[in-house]
């Protein structure tokens, strides 16, 4: 089994990816940790709790995060994700499961420490925890066998029209990680928005009745409401694009991706670009393969990933 810790802002698709990591045979899930994003870190927290707790999951340690970014004020996307993080969707009760007495970093560190293996890092949320764990405990990026990101774009944005959401809260985070040497795999926008729900798809899965895939419908119709409010309406969506559960999936799955090295680096001080993540696309300066930092995953088996979260879904019981 493949060893991951998971780095999340619980958040909707944050939410739905747990469906796909904490079901998959092929992982060994080693410990979870939570940042500030989608909304404030006690709450991405308490959502993670619940989420591992109604998943059957308790025995994964929780740690909670950075309240906000390395140096720049807090941003959240309660505007998308509603003021818990899972738009209308209320827990019928609060679990008691509690979060580690350590902060994320230094579960982050123990567990790496205490690895055979080398670790997959899957980082679905601005990347302040992953960069303080590189400041504060360098020795640590040994034991990481790649880190798997959700955010960046060759040409798009989310919020602003070059930047995505987890580069543009936290832009110097970004940064750091994506310079450190480690492998790092970027599941850009450009991609995640090829992996999409259409509505016959979200009522499919209303139609699945387990506990589970009825939190994962009633968040998906919140979802998707917010995001056809708050995007241009210019119809260049073909649906609800899960992000987080399309790099989720690329750790589970690989085979259903294609992938393409770049040399990149994040811009933290434009104007009108602050966040966006520069790619040397046409390769203008000639970097050998082996100097290119970034593997930019450059497309997605929209109709694979979709069996496996379906599957997910259904092996939580069927009415
Ligand atoms: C990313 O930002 C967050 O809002 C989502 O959870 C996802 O990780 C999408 O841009
Ligand atoms: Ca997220």
């Amino acid at each position: 089994k493949i060893p991951v810790i998971i780095d999340c802002d619980t958040g909707i698709d944050d939410m739905i990816s747990f469906a796909v990591t904490l079901t998959s045979e092929k992982l060994n899930i080693l410990g979870i940790t939570t940042a500030a994003g989608n909304q404030v870190v006690d709450v991405t927290t308490q959502n993670t709790l619940n989420g591992v707790t109604i998943m059957g999951r308790t025995d994964i340690p929780v740690a909670r995060g950075a309240e906000k970014p390395l140096s720049r004020p807090l941003r959240d996307a309660g505007y998308i994700h509603g003021e818990n993080g899972l738009g209308t969707y209320r827990f019928a009760e609060m679990t008691a499961k509690q979060p580690e007495d350590a902060d994320a970093v230094e579960l982050m560190r123990s567990l790496l420490d205490a690895s055979e293996e080398k670790v997959v890092i899957l980082a679905i949320a601005p990347l302040t925890n992953v960069a303080r764990l590189l400041m504060e405990h360098p020795e640590a990026g040994e034991k990481i066998d790649k880190i798997v990101f959700m955010g960046g774009s060759l040409r798009t944005g989310n919020p602003t029209p070059v930047s995505t959401f987890n580069v543009l809260a936290d832009p110097e985070a970004a940064r750091y990680v994506m310079k450190s040497g480690i492998p790092f795999h970027m599941c850009p926008l450009d991609t995640t928005r090829e992996l999409y729900l259409t509505v016959d798809d979200i009522e499919a899965i209303g139609a699945i009745g387990n506990p589970v895939a009825q939190m994962n419908y009633e968040m998906c119709r919140f979802y998707n409401d917010a995001v056809n409010k708050n995007n241009n309406a210019d119809k260049r969506f073909k649906g609800l694009c899960i992000h987080d559960l399309c790099a989720a999936a690329y750790v589970t799955d690989p085979q259903l991706f294609t992938t393409v090295k770049y040399q990149g680096d994040v811009e933290t001080e434009g104007e009108l670009t602050l966040g966006f993540t520069v790619l040397d696309y046409e390769n203008i300066r000639q970097v050998p393969e082996e100097e290119r930092n970034v593997t930019f995953i450059s497309s997605v088996d929209r109709e694979g990933v979709l069996k496996i979260y379906f599957e997910a879904l259904k092996s939580f019981g069927e009415p």
